[in-house]
């Protein structure tokens, strides 16, 4: 049997009610995260990555909220006896048990390190006060040895002088750097990145992607990354999400995602990205046709089907896909694969 994720989403709805109309963000998805493993997120803007990461995390605000669904998380993964399984989606979003996971269990990176740290305290003091708040059988003293470790363990240099900076006199980099120590510090089971590298340089970008692929295997941590860039999941994720207006559209392993993708979707992001040819000459980029449509009116049916090459007019205009599962760690929601197919989430579940 295999073993059980360290997290299984269900049926997640996160839905944000405005005057304007309902926006369903994330509007009922399921997937799981091994331990250990990198799962990249994918899709065009909007389509929902960064309010599945807050809905995990529990830190979206009205007119925000989570309506439905679970996200079962193995608390016993990190005592070494898997099978303490608690529900997040069920908890306050600011109660303790939440607060207690957050920022020590699971922890996360944003695009933006200054929106992560307070202008007015140094990165030491916030790395120390994030340990503090978890470990209660640790000095001040530790504290700050080891923030200092982790500072010297992401790449910035002198870090017994650096710690007492404040986040405004680092450079990008330093800073993102210094948002990584923050998330590791408690030695998380699982470190949410969303577009951890997109307000950098490309030079930056690949140093600090190189340093996430190295902590990660040597924390072993579970890594769920959010990225635009193809490239980045290729080189970083074993599995793939791809989101399109709030759902999943495809879940599979990396190699699958490249080499045999299933969804219209799935297939048009990956013809979007250039590929050197043989000769060294970048291929046209392919924009996807047409573009997200208003978040307030979802098509009816498949709501891929106004831009989907393969749209079968009469079905998927009106027929809204299930995810089925087409391989062996496979699913895909399109109704070119549904017919006679079982329900995937469940497959995979019980597999
Ligand atoms: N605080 C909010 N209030 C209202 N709508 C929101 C809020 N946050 C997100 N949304 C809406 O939820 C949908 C999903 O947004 P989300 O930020 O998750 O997209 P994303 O996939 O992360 O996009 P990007 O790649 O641009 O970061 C969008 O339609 C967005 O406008
Ligand atoms: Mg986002």
């Amino acid at each position: 049997m295999q073993t059980m994720p360290l997290l299984e989403v269900r049926d997640l709805k996160t839905h944000f009610f405005l005057d304007e109309g309902t926006v369903r963000a994330v509007d009922g998805v399921s997937f799981d995260i091994r331990s250990g493993v990198v799962l990249g997120v994918v899709g065009e803007s909007g389509c929902g990555k960064s309010v599945l990461a807050r809905s995990i995390m529990r830190i979206v605000r009205p007119p925000g909220r989570t309506i439905e669904g679970r996200i079962t998380y193995d608390r016993g993964m990190r005592r070494g006896a898997a099978g303490d399984f608690v529900d997040l989606a069920q908890m306050p979003i600011d109660g303790s048990e939440i607060r207690d996971i957050r920022g020590s269990e699971i922890t996360m990176i944003f695009q933006e390190p200054m929106v992560s740290f307070s202008p007015v305290h140094t990165i030491g003091f916030q790395i120390i006060e994030g340990i503090l708040q978890h470990e209660t059988d640790i000095s001040k003293d530790e504290a700050r040895n080891r923030a200092v470790e982790i500072l010297r363990r992401v790449g910035i240099p002198n870090p017994e002088s650096r710690i007492d900076q404040y986040p405004f006199s680092l450079s990008g980099g330093m800073r993102q750097r210094c948002m990584i120590a923050m998330a590791l510090a408690s030695d998380p089971n699982l470190l949410i990145a969303d577009e951890p590298t997109t307000a950098l340089d490309v030079t930056t970008q690949a140093q600090i992607l190189e340093l996430m692929a190295e902590l990660q295997r040597e924390f072993g941590m579970a890594m769920m990354l959010i990225t635009h860039n193809l490239g980045v999941v290729a080189q970083m994720a074993e599995e793939v999400i791809v989101m399109y207006l709030g759902k999943i559209v495809e879940w599979t392993d990396i190699d699958t995602l490249f080499d045999d993708p299933k969804h219209p979707y799935t297939a048009e992001l990956l013809k979007s990205i250039p590929r050197l040819r043989r000769e060294g000459q970048a291929e046209r980029l392919t924009a996807i046709a047409g573009s997200v449509p208003s978040p307030y009116v979802r098509p009816s049916g498949c709501p891929f089907h106004p831009r989907c090459p393969q749209a079968v007019a009469g079905l998927c205009d009106v027929r809204e896909p299930e995810l089925v599962q087409v391989g062996e760690r496979h699913v895909v929601s399109c109704l070119l694969y549904s017919d006679g197919a079982s329900n995937g989430a469940a497959e995979m579940e019980t597999e």
